[in-house]
């Protein structure tokens, strides 16, 4: 048996202990293991490498990917899909791991469906936005970056008696800037599920002068949509996808000043942007990339493909790619209440 792996996508931390795991798990059972670089492209251009045990040993802890990682979409790249299947073919692949987001799993998901492709997920994004999991890879890592941050704005921003306002990741789904901000104690959270005002803000900001909290920190996910903001905050051109660079529309800066002036506070932005995808995993994202690793090639030797593991409570479950069709899981309301009891 010879098995592909790669990852594609924006990076998040534990895809290098997921990639660890998959060929580790495969060697146990005698398998071959094959690096693919840089995503789907490495299958369109055949950039594979052959594995040993040491391809994968001390990489663990490590950010980042030693696979590298490309937004590719296969099916707008002319004959992409054909020269995809001749890699696997002329490479002799019994099977690849696919390690990604929604847009990297969705090329999986149709490879599979369409051309009965050998595929397995495994669900990561720091944004934890892909559907049938209760949590991507890459998410808690993501999630105690930016709740250190926090940490940092709120002595800052109670010394200068200010407010901050922090940009954080997440296009269509408030996942980090709803966790970050229960964990790290922010006085506001704005998503794009959750409709809100700069007058809102400004009249809770106020509130807590009046209460004698003249500091306040404000999450803001980059995707969110504020009415009274000015409709120039538009994002950059879309990618292959359809998706759009979201950073460029600087919604940090204008809630920012926003703030300063409706509510008369002064107000600063910070964007924590890609140190969000750096850094060493979490004990949590690598336990989870090592089980879903191990558990992605248990389901290659079942037999079973297009399926994607998934953590389901405290249990790595399979479930079929099919499931992506749902589109972006969107943040659980009853987790953003709970965070709005400390605003
Ligand atoms: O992987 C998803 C994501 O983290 C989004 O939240 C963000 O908009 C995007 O990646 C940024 O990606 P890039 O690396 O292209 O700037």
């Amino acid at each position: 048996m010879r098995i592909g792996v790669l990852t594609g996508g924006g990076d998040a931390p534990g895809l290098n202990a997921a990639i660890r795991a998959v060929a580790r798990r495969a060697f146990q059972y005698g398998y071959q293991v094959c690096g693919i670089q840089n995503g789907w492209l490495g299958l369109i251009e055949d950039q594979v490498t052959e594995f040993t045990r040491y391809s994968v040993s001390g990489i663990m802890h490590t950010g980042g990917t030693i696979l590298g990682a490309t937004r590719t979409n296969v099916f707008a790249i002319p004959d992409g899909v054909q020269k995809v299947l001749n890699t696997i073919k002329a490479r002799s692949l019994d099977a690849v791991v696919v390690i990604g987001g929604l847009d990297t799993l969705g090329i999986a998901q149709r490879l599979y469906e369409e051309h009965d492709a050998p595929l397995v997920g495994i669900p990561k994004t720091i944004d934890n936005n892909v559907p049938g999991t209760d949590q991507c890879l890459g998410f808690d890592s993501a999630v105690a970056t930016i709740a250190e941050a926090l940490d940092k704005l709120h002595t800052t921003a109670s010394a200068h008696s200010r407010a901050i306002v922090v940009e954080v990741m997440g296009r269509e789904a408030g996942w980090l800037a709803t966790v970050s901000g229960l964990a790290g104690g922010a006085d506001f959270i704005v998503i794009p599920e959750v409709p809100t005002t700069i007058s809102e803000i400004c009249e809770h900001l106020q509130r807590r002068a009046q209460a004698g909290k003249h500091h306040s920190i404000i999450v803001v996910a980059e995707g969110a949509r504020l009415p009274d903001l000015p409709s120039t905050l538009e994002p950059g051109p879309p990618d292959s996808f359809g998706r759009p660079r979201m950073d460029l529309r600087g919604i940090g800066e204008a809630v920012a000043q926003g703030i300063e002036k409706c509510a008369h506070f002064e107000a600063r932005f910070v964007v924590v942007g890609h140190l969000q995808r750096g850094g060493s995993p979490t004990v949590f994202d690598r336990v989870l990339a090592t089980r879903m690793g191990v558990r992605a090639v248990d389901l290659i030797r079942e037999g079973r493909f297009g399926q994607m593991t998934a953590l389901h409570g405290n249990k790595i479950e399979p479930v079929p790619l099919s499931v992506l069709k749902a589109g972006v899981r969107q943040v659980d309301l009853d987790l953003y209440r709970l965070a709005q009891v400390f605003f």
